[in-house]
């Protein structure tokens, strides 16, 4: 394999209309509290991810993805702010934040943050007012109260659930109740409420002022539920955050349009081309695509691609829909394979039971990965990922291999779905453990202290960075090379040709001068002439093995 390639650095804050930074862009999301921990007390922070903007330059991304740093009493780990123009002091101070921002930019990276517009934490200022107040007043109008059913309205006012499990109502001592999609500490905003549209345009220009690049939104097809909250019970095996299930009143409401379209005017206030992008779980492409249509946000992870399993024929199907339907609405097509809220691909690739987003794996569940099947299929998925056009997003730890930690001690186990389902939902834990960096630090280099908010496994020895650094064949290595052809090659500002001919297990295709063929199948394939570029595991150079990826170019 040739050496990586040093990436250049893009100009920041100019303005460049048909081709943003945000269309071809490798963005690399960072969980803060499980990233680098800089003061030693187990859970990262903003000085940690500071300290680390070097390596992810030379890892060669456009820009990162911060989940939630703001105030917040961590109970669904920061998706519950009390305030969303603070940093919490676990991950340090709006200092912190100004610094690490500037030198990110410094680096020619660019900073996306998460604004979580669906609901609040029951600690925000709004919240604790609302329920000081009375039943009708207006500070419980920013929120959803309603009256119970039953005689006495001792029944909640729907059957709704929450994503979480359990009711998604909770009573409060006079008598009302409020709604809340996810935890019972995260009361849904009602956004209907003029106040409430206020407070977020006043939210996003704090930020923008501050100088970041976007937004990932947080429950973007969440915010407006059906007038009148008629009942409704999810699919017995739907994904928690929506997925696959049609018409339910409270996600893919037509009302969120019209939100989305305000705050595109917001950020067009702005030089630099800042971006929005949509957390929207939605069954289908197409109705993921009404979210980037010109005047609405700029971006929507591609969720129907990162349930798409490790399957050549559906894989084919779902990126060619994706290069239909974004570009047609002038978006560039996004791909995700790991996020926080699912199990790591490098396991996921490899199960072999049914796995509903949201309900994690642990020891006793079916479908157990072999773990060097995940990783195999892992590398050779991302291979196929990094070379379609359009704009990608990596999850910490991707790049190292990391497999989802399945064997979690349940006393360490800290997802709101773990406790709301009695443990019968594993949730999400097993992705968020802290990132190892140095295979004989103490926590693997993540804590000066040692100290680590989920145990690490024993085996992150081999899988630390350290250990990746120097070694052609290791992921790191891999995903280094594959980010720097990338960029040589300017895929993501390319177009895809699909070859045919190497049988229905392979998928092959053309994007510029770079063909990429990835075998899905058992058998070896027998490659075209060309040069070999990257190969996501070595081989003869002349029959693809199976779950292995190459990309070509012509002689
Ligand atoms: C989606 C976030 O990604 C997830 O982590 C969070 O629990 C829910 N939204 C609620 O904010
Ligand atoms: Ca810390």
């Amino acid at each position: 394999m040739t050496s990586p390639l040093t990436s250049t650095l893009e100009p920041i804050g100019e303005s460049r209309p048909g081709a943003e930074w945000w269309r071809t862009a490798v963005i690399y999301q960072i969980y803060p509290r499980s990233f680098a921990d800089a003061n030693g007390d187990g859970i990262g922070d903003l000085s940690g991810i500071t300290a680390h903007l070097d390596d992810l330059a030379a890892l060669g991304v456009d820009a990162v993805w911060l989940s939630p740093f703001y105030r917040s009493p961590q109970k669904d780990a920061g998706y519950d702010v009390a305030d969303y123009c603070d940093v919490d002091p676990l991950f340090g101070t709006l200092a912190d934040f100004d610094d690490m921002l500037a030198r990110a930019h410094a680096h020619g990276i660019r900073v996306i943050v998460d604004l979580v517009p669906n609901h609040s934490s029951d600690q925000h200022g709004w919240f604790q007012e609302a329920l000081a107040a009375a039943p009708g007043s207006a500070a419980r109008a920013r929120y959803m109260f309603r009256d119970g059913q039953g005689t006495d309205g001792e029944l909640p006012p729907n059957n709704w659930e929450s994503v979480f499990g359990g009711p998604a109502w909770t009573r409060v001592p006079d008598g009302q109740w409020y709604l809340h999609l996810f935890d019972s500490t995260q009361p849904d905003f009602d956004w209907a409420n003029p106040e409430v549209q206020e407070e977020f345009r006043r939210i996003l220009r704090f930020w923008l002022d501050r100088g970041v690049d976007g937004f990932r939104v947080d429950v973007a097809h969440g915010l407006v539920k059906t007038d009148g909250l008629p009942d409704h019970l999810p699919a017995v095996d739907a994904d928690s955050m929506g997925g696959a299930d049609e018409d339910v009143p409270y996600w893919g409401q037509e009302g969120v349009h019209e939100i989305y379209r305000d705050w595109n005017r917001v950020l067009a206030e702005y030089d630099g081309d800042r971006a929005l992008c949509a957390e929207a779980w939605l069954p289908t492409v197409d109705r993921t695509a009404l979210w980037v249509r010109p005047d609405e946000m700029h971006q929507a992870f591609n969720f129907p691609y990162l349930t798409t399993g490790w399957d050549a024929a559906e894989l084919r199907e779902v990126i060619s829909e994706s290069l239909r339907a974004f570009p047609a609405v002038g978006a560039p097509a996004t791909w995700v394979l790991s996020n926080h809220d699912v199990v790591r691909h490098a396991s996921r690739l490899a199960l072999t039971a049914e796995n509903p987003q949201g309900h994690g794996i642990g020891p006793d569940s079916p479908g157990q990965p072999i773990p060097e099947v995940g990783l195999r299929r892992a590398r050779a998925a991302t291979t196929v990922m990094l070379a379609l056009p359009g704009s990608a997003y990596l999850y910490q730890g991707e790049e190292l291999g990391l497999p989802e930690v399945i064997d979690l001690p349940a006393d360490t186990r800290q997802d709101p779905t773990w406790f709301r389902t009695d443990g019968e939902r594993y949730g999400r834990d097993g992705c968020r453990v802290p990132i190892p960096w140095v295979g004989d630090a103490p926590a693997y280099g993540f804590s000066p202290s040692g100290a680590s908010w989920l145990p690490q496994p024993a085996e992150w020895a081999e899988l630390a960075r350290s250990a990746q650094e120097d070694d052609p064949e290791s992921t790191l290595w891999l995903y280094r090379t594959v980010l720097a052809y990338r960029r040589a090659h300017e895929l993501g500002a390319g177009a895809l040709e699909w070859l045919t001919g190497f049988g229905d297990e392979v998928i092959a295709f053309r994007n510029g001068d770079v063909t990429v063929v990835a075998n899905l199948g058992t058998a070896p394939v027998t490659l075209p002439a060309g040069t070999l570029l990257v190969a996501s595991e070595d081989f003869d150079g002349a029959h693809l093995p199976a779950d292995t990826t190459v990309w070509l170019t012509a002689d």
